[in-house]
Formats: C-alpha cells, sequence, structure tokens
C-alpha cells in the first residue's frame, strides 16, 4: 500500500531548482558572456563533471576547497573521484591531455560543487562562466582577460563593484616571502592564540585576507608581498597596470588579496560587489597559474583565468535592478473555435516552422477560457481558427494589446505575423 501523504522531496540543502521566468535571466547572462568570449577569440570547452581526485589535490593540498569542501567518492571500480570543486584544474588537465596548440583560449560554463556551509551567495552547488588563456605570459593577455570581465559587467549594466589587483609573485620569491610573513607573524602573535598560531604554520598567506577582528593590527604590520617580488614579476606587474591603464579600467592594488588556490602566481584579481555580504564579496576572480600545467604533467605552459559566479552575479543584478526579468513572450497563441480536429494542431505547427514563437491550449477548453489563456502567456496576437474561418480559407487575427482584429488567408498567415514580429527571442 503506498503511504497516505508520500514524503515530498527537495532538493539538497545548499542547492537550488532555477525555474522559469528565473531562467530567462540565466540565457541572458550567459549568452552575453558566450557573444563577449567569442569578440575576444574563445571558444567553449566541455569537461566532465566529475574527475580523478588527484587532479584536484594535485593543485590545491593546503587549500579547503581541496582538503575539506570536496565531494568525494568511490566508482563502482573503485577508483577515487571528486565532482569538480572548480573549473581551472580540469582544464589545465584537459590541455595536457589533448595538447591543442597554444596560445589556446577557452571559455566554459559549469556546475561546481563545493561542501560550504551554505548562506546567501555561498551554495554546496553553484555556477560560473569563466575563460582560461593557456601558453602566453605576454602581460597584454593578462589585461585583456580583466578587460573580458569588467566589460562583461558593465555590459549587464552593473556599476557597484570594483577590481582588487595583486600580484603573487613568482614561486622562489614567494617561498622566500612567505617564510618572512611566517616570522613576522608568530614573532607579534602575542596573546592571539593556537587558532591564529595553528593557521599561521599552515598557510600564513590566508591570513592576509581574514576578517578576524583581533588579528588586524599584527595583519596590517606585517611585511607585503610586493614589496618583495623578484625583479621579472615586478615588470609583468607593471605591465599589467599600464595596461589597464591604457584601457581604461580602474582599479585598487590590494597587496592582502590572497586567493583560495595553492596554483597562483604572479597576477591575481577580484571583482568585489557591495551588493554581497561582506564575507564572500567577490562576483568573480582568478589570476595566473604558470606552474599548474607541468605540476599536471604537461609542457611548462603560462596560463591565465577567472570564473564568475552566476548566482552572485544575479544577486547583483538584484540590488542593482539590472538584468531585469523578461517573460518570454510569444508571437502568437492560436485559438481553437472547431470541435475536434486537427486544424489548431497543424496551424501551430506551420506557425512554429515558420520561425515563430507559438503556443496554444490543450484539453478542449472553451473559446473564451482559450482567449484568457492567450492574455495570460503575454502573446502578442491572438489567431482564431473557427467554422467561419475555416469556411473561408482564414484565420481571424486579433492584436491583444489594441483589441484590432483583421482575417487574414491562412496560408498567408505565417508570413503576416512574421512581418510584424516585436522581437526575436
Ligand atoms: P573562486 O574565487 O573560487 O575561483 O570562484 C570564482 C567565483 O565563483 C567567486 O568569485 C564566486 O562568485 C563564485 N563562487 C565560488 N564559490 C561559490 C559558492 N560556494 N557559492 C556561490 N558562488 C561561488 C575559482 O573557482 C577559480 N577557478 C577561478 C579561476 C579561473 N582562476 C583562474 N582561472
Amino acid at each position: 500500500m503506498p503511504p497516505e501523504s508520500p514524503e515530498v522531496f527537495r532538493a539538497p540543502t545548499g542547492t537550488h531548482d532555477i525555474l522559469p521566468p528565473d531562467t530567462d535571466r540565466w540565457i541572458e547572462v550567459v549568452s552575453v558572456f558566450a557573444r563577449r568570449a567569442a569578440r575576444y577569440g574563445y571558444g567553449l570547452v566541455v569537461t566532465p563533471v566529475f574527475e580523478h581526485r588527484e587532479v584536484f589535490q594535485r593543485v590545491g593540498e593546503s587549500t579547503d576547497v581541496v582538503r575539506k569542501e570536496m565531494y568525494e567518492f568511490l566508482d563502482k571500480g573503485r577508483r577515487a573521484m571528486a565532482l569538480r570543486p572548480e573549473g581551472t584544474a580540469p582544464v589545465v588537465r584537459a590541455f595536457v591531455q589533448h595538447r591543442p596548440t597554444p596560445p589556446w583560449k577557452v571559455w566554459y560554463l559549469a556546475p561546481l560543487f563545493r561542501y560550504e556551509r551554505p548562506q546567501k551567495g555561498r551554495y554546496r552547488q553553484h555556477w560560473q562562466v569563466g575563460v582560461e588563456a593557456l601558453g602566453a605570459d605576454d602581460p597584454d593577455v593578462d589585461v585583456e582577460v580583466i578587460a573580458l570581465l569588467e566589460g562583461y559587467l558593465r555590459e549587464l549594466g552593473l556599476e557597484r563593484w570594483s577590481l582588487r589587483l595583486n600580484s603573487m609573485g613568482d614561486p622562489t620569491s614567494r617561498r622566500s616571502y612567505v617564510e618572512l610573513l611566517r616570522e613576522h607573524l608568530l614573532g607579534h602573535a602575542g596573546d592571539l592564540g593556537d587558532d591564529f598560531r595553528e593557521r599561521v604554520r599552515e598557510n600564513p598567506l590566508r591570513i592576509l585576507d581574514s576578517k578576524n577582528e583581533e588579528w588586524q593590527e599584527v595583519i596590517e604590520r606585517a611585511p607585503q608581498l610586493t614589496e618583495h617580488l623578484g625583479t621579472e614579476s615586478r615588470a609583468h606587474f607593471e605591465a599589467v597596470q599600464r595596461g589597464l591603464d591604457a584601457l581604461g579600467v580602474d582599479y585598487e592594488l590590494d597587496p592582502r588579496l590572497v586567493r583560495g588556490f595553492d596554483y597562483y602566481t604572479s597576477t591575481t584579481f577580484e571583482f568585489v560587489s557591495d551588493a554581497l555580504d561582506a564575507a564572500q564579496n567577490a562576483v568573480g576572480g582568478g589570476g595566473r597559474y604558470d606552474q599548474l600545467a607541468e605540476q599536471m604533467g604537461g609542457p611548462p605552459t603560462p596560463g591565465i583565468g577567472f570564473g564568475v559566479g552566476i548566482e552572485r552575479l544575479l544577486i547583483v543584478a538584484d540590488a542593482e535592478q539590472a538584468v531585469p526579468v523578461r517573460e518570454s513572450k510569444l508571437d502568437a497563441f492560436v485559438v481553437d473555435g472547431l470541435d475536434g480536429g486537427r486544424e489548431a494542431l497543424t496551424l501551430t505547427h506551420e506557425l512554429r516552422e515558420a520561425g515563430l514563437r507559438v503556443d496554444r491550449a490543450y484539453g478542449n477548453r472553451s473559446v473564451k477560457a482559450q482567449w484568457k489563456a492567450a492574455d495570460r502567456a503575454r502573446a502578442v496576437f491572438g489567431v482564431m481558427l473557427g467554422e467561419r474561418e475555416l469556411a473561408r480559407g482564414e484565420v481571424g487575427v486579433k492584436d491583444l494589446r489594441s483589441g484590432e482584429q483583421v482575417d487574414v488567408p491562412r496560408d498567408q498567415a505565417a508570413g503576416w505575423l512574421r512581418a510584424r514580429r516585436e522581437f526575436d527571442r
């Protein structure tokens, strides 16, 4: 016997269903990004939702995303797998596997999985659009990648954001800086406690972007990485700034910007918005990872990219009343005034195949109910097919806003409607 009130399943904690008409905004933000990426010479890349766990472990042993938040599982062949927590490692894995001719410029739209404590703007499954450019260490590439993202936010009509820029230097200068930083932080730890000391020992860089109030004084007095860059890193960083200046892209230098993955070298950046909660105010971010391809077993290949969280982008859009929900409208709604038969079915089919957006009602509803449905669907025209129209080989077309009516020969209906089409989506 089935239970009387069956359990209603809900989407897992930290995940969301996205339904129409909200999905129309998704189509909008993704297609604006796709067109923009194409203008910058990027092709779409699609990689699996899961990878061998080592793909991520190799790149982020000391990052929370990899150590604590990864969705890991053994498949039926007892291979250790992980749902991808981020998009860069899989793209670099694909580069190393397929060896496309560099520069290799790709963009992606991907769901990502992190077992985080869910809150507004932080989910266990989120979506990113992003780009990765492999095979060129020219600072112009950094500038173009940042300009692509800056222009994207503008194109969506967003204004409440700012760009933070930093350099993580090359691995050698970073290593000696990390030691210096560790010494400084431990030397000034005073009564800051074991948690502080533990974190400093683990990864002193992550302390820099900590929001813990008690730690701020020590952090503010800490030596800064940008003052300890090697000659090449410094020249690269300055060239990136000159390039951004040349394009009129505003930025703030933020020596405390430490991004959450081990693979970053050289340029790093983040677009932050005050429309988001302070704890996770980044709409998007990225940077260079010049050692990653080599670490994944490929030839030494520099790379740079970014990811933008679609959910956060839409939170910012809501706050700025940008990217409005435009419920999909119809060109026409077919109203079936005939008792039975296949006329409404075939007319609707013909109009749709002629490229129009057309819908109809089902299940022998009254003509009155069908006109109501046409209004509700926000169709521009109602197309009536009744006994009178059928006898004359016509359809009755009604403009649903003005109420104006006109008879159109049935075989010209598609052309007539197409000539009056108001939107192309
Ligand atoms: P990320 O900073 O971890 O970088 O993520 C990029 C963006 O994804 C964030 O700025 C945020 O908008 C969004 N995001 C991240 N985690 C969540 C979450 N739990 N819930 C909602 N949104 C989230 C990366 O993932 C790098 N792979 C970016 C990159 C590409 N670096 C170089 N190339």
